[in-house]
C-alpha cells in the first residue's frame, strides 16, 4: 500500500487494523507516542506496545503535573516496563517563576511554549511516526483531525502524525478501558474529564464539555498540536 492509499483508507479502519496497516507499510521506522497518561493515551499505548514494547513514550514533564499523575506514570512505567522518556524544558519551575513570575496565570501561552511546545519540537526530530491519543470529539479545534496526517516541523522535518482514536467517542474510550481492564488516572473518579497540568485543570461543571476545565476555558490548545504545519503529504 502506498502512503496515499494508506492515508485514504485509514479513516475506514478500526484502531487495531490501522495499526497493523501502518506497521506493514513502515516496518522499521522510528515511532513515538506522546503520552500524558490520560485514558486515550493508555489505550493507544496498550495497542502499540503489543508490537513495539520499547516504543519511546514521551511525557512532557512540565513540573506542574498532579502528584497523582506522577505516581500513575511511574506505576505504569514499572508495571508495563515502558521506555519512558521525560521530556523537560530548559528551565526548572523555580527558575521560571523567579524570572517571569507565575506564567500559568500571567501568560499561559508562554508557559506552554517553554514547558511543552519547545521541548516536544526538539524531541520529535528523532521520529518519523508520531502517535497521539487525540480525538475529534475533544474540541472544536480537533473536529477536522484525520487519523493520519502529514506534518512539517518548524525545522522542515516531516513526519506522520497518527491518531488511532480520532473517531472514538468518550463512551468508547471508557468501554475499552473497562473491557481490557486498563489502569486509569485516579482523577477521573473525582470528576475530571481532561487532565493536564494541575494549575490549568479543573473539574468541568456539569453539562459542560470535557475540556472546559482546561485553562479555565480561556484557551483550547496548549500549542503542541498547533505548532507543526499540516501538509498535503
Ligand atoms: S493538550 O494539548 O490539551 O494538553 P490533551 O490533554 O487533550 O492535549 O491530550 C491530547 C494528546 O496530546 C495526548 O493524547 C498526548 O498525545 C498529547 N499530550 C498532552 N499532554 C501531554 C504531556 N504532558 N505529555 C505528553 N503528551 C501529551
Ligand atoms: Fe504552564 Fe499550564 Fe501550560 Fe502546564 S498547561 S505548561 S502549567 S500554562
Amino acid at each position: 500500500m502506498t502512503d496515499a492509499q494508506l492515508t485514504e483508507t485509514s479513516e475506514a479502519l478500526n484502531a487495531e487494523d490501522l495499526l497493523e496497516a501502518i506497521f506493514e507499510r513502515f516496518p522499521s521506522v522510528p515511532a513515538c507516542l506522546t503520552c500524558s497518561f490520560q485514558a486515550e493515551d493508555m489505550i493507544v499505548l496498550s495497542l502499540l506496545r503489543q508490537s513495539l514494547p520499547r516504543v519511546p513514550v514521551l511525557f512532557l514533564e512540565t513540573g506542574y503535573h498532579f502528584t497523582d499523575t506522577y505516581r500513575f506514570r511511574d506505576q505504569v512505567a514499572r508495571d508495563w516496563k515502558l521506555n519512558l522518556v521525560n521530556v523537560g524544558p530548559h528551565t526548572t519551575v523555580p527558575q521560571q517563576e523567579a524570572e517571569f513570575g507565575i506564567l500559568h496565570q500571567l501568560d499561559p501561552a508562554k508557559c506552554c511554549q517553554i514547558r511543552k511546545v519547545e521541548p516536544l519540537m526538539k524531541s520529535l526530530e528523532l521520529f518519523d511516526l508520531w502517535f497521539t491519543g487525540l480525538r475529534r470529539e475533544q474540541s472544536p479545534t480537533r473536529r477536522n483531525l484525520k487519523k493520519i496526517e502529514h506534518h512539517k516541523l518548524p525545522s522542515g522535518k516531516t513526519l506522520l502524525k497518527i491518531s488511532l482514536l480520532a473517531d472514538w467517542s468518550w463512551a468508547q474510550v471508557w468501554e475499552f478501558t473497562g473491557k481490557h481492564q486498563l489502569p486509569y488516572l485516579p482523577q477521573y473518579d473525582r470528576g475530571y474529564l481532561s487532565i493536564g497540568c494541575e494549575p490549568c485543570t479543573a473539574i468541568p461543571v456539569s453539562g459542560a464539555d470535557a475540556r472546559s476545565g482546561r485553562w479555565g476555558g480561556k484557551k483550547l490548545e496548549c500549542g503542541i498540536h498547533t505548532f507543526s504545519e499540516k501538509t498535503g503529504g
